[in-house]
């Protein structure tokens, strides 16, 4: 029992918590996930691990996504940058719904299996029944060796490490890391990204290591928010584009962790229901970074405010807007904005973390939960 207890003590890497020591470690696990495919200098990527299915992703006619949970949401920011820069139709589709509904998949269809654990039940049998229908599958998998890694007809390995806290972090960053490289690969050989473009996002990637390390030094003031709101009974999360799947990503952490109700949404949804819950007892998570959307989601913050919601903000360093509109506010570095949800999912990780934690919640194995679930 102690020697039991030691060990994990060391396998926590001085963290009280995997999630926490999780968290802590994704400069690395991004860097290891592009470390020797990244090659930002001479503009290159290399994706060894889905070569001969290069040229019937490029020619594909359509894209579809299969996944649960937190690798569900990874595939969410991936439809969005796989039709930004490759002009291809993509679904996103819960691996437990595509594999009950006879969806219609053509020959020469592709089919993206993303899985942290690659034992996913619902997300297997998906990808065998899209076989079956002579779909090409790639699986993004963090598990070497996994049943998913080997159903695939080729793949990409997240590298990410291995990952024990059940709610999944450092996965879901290295998950985005190669779905990013998959699509801008894939848009550069298919002509429908200018090359500076694709340069330029290059050098953002390698970059990102050292944003999101700045993105976890926000630990200490979001852990003072989360002594503010560790009581609440329930938790808005609004985004929008990109920061969208961030929104429904940062209210699962909450909820599977914390057991505090959380609801996520594309924000400008908000006044097709969910703004009748707003009252000052609620408080909401924007994520309100610098892009496209930028000016939009202010509006969205002023209808909460006015409803005296109580808002949490993640904004890009150096907002000088928003700030004065919100209770709260965490900055983060600034990037292109297909690559913010590496970034702004930090602060969000850290808020369930440390509510959880205040809250007496077994962080590492919540109730209920599974690390893989391999049963439907
Ligand atoms: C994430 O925090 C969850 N524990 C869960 O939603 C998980 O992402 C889901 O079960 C999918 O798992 P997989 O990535 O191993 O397939």
């Amino acid at each position: 029992q102690k020697v039991d207890m030691e060990l994990e003590a060391i396998e926590k890497g001085g963290f009280e918590h995997f999630m926490l020591k999780e968290i802590f470690e994704q400069p690395k696990s991004i860097k290891d996930c592009f470390r020797g495919r990244l090659i930002a200098d001479e503009a290159k990527l290399v994706l060894g691990g889905i070569r001969d299915y290069a040229t019937a992703l490029i020619n594909a006619e359509r894209i579809v996504i299969v996944a649960c949970g937190t690798s569900w949401h990874a595939g969410l920011v991936a439809e969005y940058i796989f039709e930004e820069f490759c002009r291809i139709p993509v679904e996103v589709e819960y691996a437990s719904e595509f594999r009950y509904r006879n969806p219609v998949i053509r020959e020469g269809d592709i089919v993206f299996a993303i899985s942290q654990s690659g034992e996913t039940a619902d997300t297997l049998a998906a990808m065998e029944l899209a076989k079956s229908k002579g779909a090409i599958v790639l699986g993004v998998c963090n598990v070497v060796g996994s049943s998913i890694s080997r159903v695939s007809h080729e793949g990409v390995y997240t590298h990410a490490g291995p990952e024990i806290g059940v709610a999944s972090t450092k996965a879901f960053t290295a998950q985005l890391t190669v779905l990013t490289m998959i699509a801008l690969k894939t848009a550069l050989r298919k002509g429908t990204i200018a090359e500076q473009r694709y340069r330029e996002i290059l050098v953002d990637l390698e970059n990102i290591p050292k944003k999101v390390e700045k993105a976890l030094k926000t630990d200490e003031q979001v852990k003072k928010i989360a002594e503010i709101y560790k009581d609440a009974r329930n938790f808005l999360y609004l985004g929008r584009g990109y920061n969208f799947p961030v929104a429904l990503e940062g209210a699962l952490k909450l909820k599977e962790i914390s057991y505090i109700h959380a609801e996520g949404y594309p924000a400008a949804e908000m006044k097709h229901g969910p703004i009748a819950l707003i009252d000052e007892e609620m408080p909401v998570v924007v994520i309100a970074t610098r892009d496209s959307s930028y000016d939009k989601i202010v509006s969205n913050i002023q209808e909460v405010k006015a409803r005296k919601g109580k808002v949490i903000a993640v904004v890009s360093e150096g907002d000088s807007l928003i700030p004065g509109m919100v209770d709260h506010t965490i900055e983060v570095p600034g990037t292109h904005e297909v690559l913010m949800p590496m970034v702004s999912t930090i602060p969000l990780q850290l808020l369930s973390y440390h509510i959880a934690v205040m809250r007496g919640c077994n962080v590492d194995q919540p109730r209920n939960l599974a690390k893989s679930v391999t049963v439907e």
